[in-house]
């Protein structure tokens, strides 16, 4: 489902054509013809965010983090039980772990969720670490962007590639000086 919605994002965002290009272009294991409910190797990813990146002129960290915050967007779309109505953005990133992606490995269990730890401090101030074999914290940032925007909190994120293995980063999220 993430792969498709990577290629429903290409289309909307540019065109056809460019999907097409890009697909052809990066040369997939898979050739590329996804469905909402398989399984691909997280690579691939990698692979046909760097061809579009070559393709629009646009860094493939951007593409990512936009792609990041349109994909929260898609979950709630898809899977409002998840949200209820009245949690707020600490509640929903403490229980995100335990609740959605361990459900997710229930349900698919060829899939690959990192691992997320969450320190919260009410919803004013929250610190994350996200750690995966597959490091994508480009990917983690978006989905972030868009749990902020979901739940219309007024965050800032700080964020600190630590190294490590499997690879680490942490995300300080507080709230403006400012606001
Ligand atoms: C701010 C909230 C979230 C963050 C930071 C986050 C982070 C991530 C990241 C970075 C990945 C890529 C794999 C990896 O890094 O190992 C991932 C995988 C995934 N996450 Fe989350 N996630 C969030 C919320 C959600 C929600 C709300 C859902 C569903 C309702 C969800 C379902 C999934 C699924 C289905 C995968 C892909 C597993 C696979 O295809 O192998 N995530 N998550």
């Amino acid at each position: 489902m993430v792969f498709t919605e990577l290629l429903d994002m290409i289309e909307e965002t540019y065109s056809l054509e460019v999907v097409d290009a890009v697909i052809s272009a990066s040369d997939l294991p898979s050739g590329g013809s996804y469905t909402r409910v398989g399984t691909y190797p997280s690579e691939e990813m990698s692979m046909l965010v760097a061809t579009l990146s070559r393709e629009v002129g646009a860094p493939p960290e951007d593409l990512l983090r936009a792609f990041g915050d349109r994909l929260f967007g898609r979950f709630v779309e898809m899977y409002p039980a998840f949200f209820p109505a009245d949690q707020g953005i600490g509640d929903f990133l403490s229980g995100l772990e335990s609740y959605i992606h361990s459900e997710v490995r229930k349900l698919y269990p060829d899939a690959e969720t990192p691992t997320i730890d969450v320190l919260v401090d009410g919803d004013d101030s929250i610190e994350l670490t996200y750690q995966s074999p597959r490091d994508m914290p480009d990917l983690a940032e978006g989905l972030l962007i868009g749990a902020i925007g979901h739940f219309g909190a007024v965050l800032e994120i700080q964020r600190s590639d630590l190294g490590g293995q499997p690879p680490t980063t942490r995300f300080t999220l507080t709230r403006p000086a400012d606001s």
